[in-house]
């Protein structure tokens, strides 16, 4: 299997820029030898000073967001091209965050990955149930839905090269980790999915991440699942010793 392990810290809402530039500069001696795709999405402010800090090292940086128009009246938006603008190599779109305070939806979700593609930018894009829909048993209709929403109208090829997301949202934030097993379960689903709308080579392209409380203490096993390739981390991402430890996973 060639997909490598993909490793990407979500700061959400933290860090000033000064502590962006303080944070990145410790810790990047410790990932040098990284074998995995490293990434840091930082806050829109932030991106300057990460850029920057990170600038010739094998620590990438993603936005948290972005529109899908190219410029306008939308106040306190940044669109594609701006972050093009910059460089910036990865968005994360959809998470469940955004979801649930900001009125994202399947459908915008779907407008800025095929924005976000326009401009070469790598999207990071979330999928997840609530535990409410789990107990329902509706988890993988759900996620199934999602994704179809999600990736309406982009090419195989484009999907071969994104990165999916799957984060329980009753796992994120909450110190409560789903499973080994039900994370493999859920990031075969999407395989599965992705297989059904385009083709098994897509499927066995495109990166599945696992997130919700993911910690140096349970990623080895997350990570090494068959069809796990890697995790989006939020709340051990801000340190810099386990954001470190992550980073050094080695299959
Ligand atoms: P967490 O967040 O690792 O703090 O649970 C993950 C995420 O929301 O991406």
């Amino acid at each position: 299997m060639s997909r490598k392990t993909i490793v990407a810290g979500n700061w959400k809402m933290n860090k000033t820029p000064a502590e962006t530039s303080e944070f990145i500069k410790e810790l990047l001696p410790e990932i040098k030898d990284s074998k995995n795709v490293l990434i840091a999405a930082v806050p829109f402010v932030d991106l300057p000073a990460a850029l920057e800090a990170a600038k010739g090292s094998n620590l990438k940086i993603a936005a948290q967001n972005m529109h899908w128009k190219e410029s306008g009246a939308y106040t306190g938006e940044v669109s594609g091209a701006m972050l093009k603008s910059m460089d910036v190599p990865y968005v994360i779109l959809g998470h469940s965050e955004r979801r649930e305070y900001f009125a994202d939806t399947d459908e915008t979700v779907n407008l800025k990955a095929k924005a976000a593609l326009s401009y070469g930018i790598t999207p990071i894009i979330c999928c997840g149930e609530t535990l409410q829909q789990r107990k329902d048993g509706i988890m993988q209709s759900w996620i199934e839905g999602q994704i179809e929403g999600a990736l309406k109208d982009i090419t195989a090829e484009q999907v071969a090269g994104l990165i999916i997301a799957y984060e329980p949202i009753w796992a994120i934030g909450t110190g409560e980790t789903a499973t080994s097993e039900q994370a493999e379960e859920v990031c075969g689903i999407i395989r599965k999915k992705v297989a059904a709308l385009y083709d098994d080579a897509t499927a066995e392209a495109v990166h599945i991440q696992y997130g919700g409380s993911v910690k140096p203490s349970n990623s080895n096993e997350i990570f090494s699942m068959p069809n796990i390739d890697g995790g989006l981390i939020g709340g051990a991402s801000l340190k810099v010793a386990d954001f470190a430890a992550l980073a050094a996973y080695e299959c």
